[in-house]
């Protein structure tokens, strides 16, 4: 079974995927959303809860994992697949997969993410290694915002904001690297227009995990999700990306 965990919602975009990818694949989905948002809290915060997600994750039947969490990615460098026992190779995150699809791209980058993912300078050193600098900018509060299921003329005003001094015509691609932002993808849109690459990371992480768990995670394609505190924005997300799962939600205290 397929484990994936996010601070919340965000994950879902990742999920959705992975299912339309690998659908014989067994999923178990952890979202914390009693300590939702991850983006602002310090690496010390999140390598805590990081641990917690993916051992609750392991408990409830996860042999393999995808960290649709880019702000837990650097706790995720240090090898937790030792501390959980799981088979080598069976930790997929966001970062690796992003940034190798753009081994061949020709033009200027910009990454938009949560302060946390941004400080860390994870995708920085990564597009070094492909011979890349690239720019990136936190858009703080938005993971926050669609957490709380805001109005999309909130999410428009907050990626304005903090897009406000981009350079114009620089960037022929914008990487989302917060998996709540696909659900803010029309704000994102109509600020930067429609000539410049939007780049959801989701699909190439789906086809790391295609490539890397089938088929030793063919199972009956079942969808359950985990949440850690009440929310009804998220309950509404999963009933819109899967209304074919009756139930899928079960929160645990
Ligand atoms: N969706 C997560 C990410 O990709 C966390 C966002 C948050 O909780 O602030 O970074």
């Amino acid at each position: 079974m397929i484990g994936i965990f996010d601070s919340g919602m965000g994950g879902l975009s990742v999920a959705v995927k992975v299912r339309e990818t690998f659908p014989s694949a067994d999923i178990v989905y952890f979202g914390d959303t009693k300590n939702a948002p991850y983006g602002e809290r310090p690496p010390h915060e999140l390598a805590e809860l990081t641990v917690k997600g993916l051992r609750f994750l392991t408990t409830h039947g996860a042999t393999s994992i995808v960290s649709a969490c880019n702000s837990v990615s650097t706790t995720l460098a240090v090898s937790l697949v030792d501390t959980f026992d799981l088979p080598p190779g069976s930790v997929i995150e966001m970062v690796g997969p992003t940034v190798a699809q753009f081994r061949r791209f020709e033009g200027e980058i910009l990454l938009v993410a949560t302060t946390a993912t941004v400080r860390s300078g994870i995708y920085q050193n990564a597009f070094r290694m492909i011979g890349k600098e690239i720019d990136a900018l936190p858009v703080p509060q938005l993971a926050g915002a669609i957490e709380r299921g805001a109005s999309e003329d909130e999410l428009d005003g907050i990626v304005r904001g903090a897009l406000a001094g981009m350079p114009e015509g620089k960037y022929q691609a914008v990487i989302l690297g917060c998996t709540h932002y696909p659900f803010a993808l029309g704000s994102f849109r109509k600020v930067i227009g429609d000539d410049v690459l939007l780049v959801d990371p989701a699909e190439a992480v789906a086809d790391r995990v295609l490539a890397r768990f089938w088929p030793r995670e063919v199972g009956e394609g079942t969808f359950r999700c985990f949440i850690s505190g009440e929310s009804a924005p998220f309950r509404a997300k999963v009933r819109l990306l899967f209304p074919e799962v009756q139930d899928a939600v079960t929160l645990v205290e």
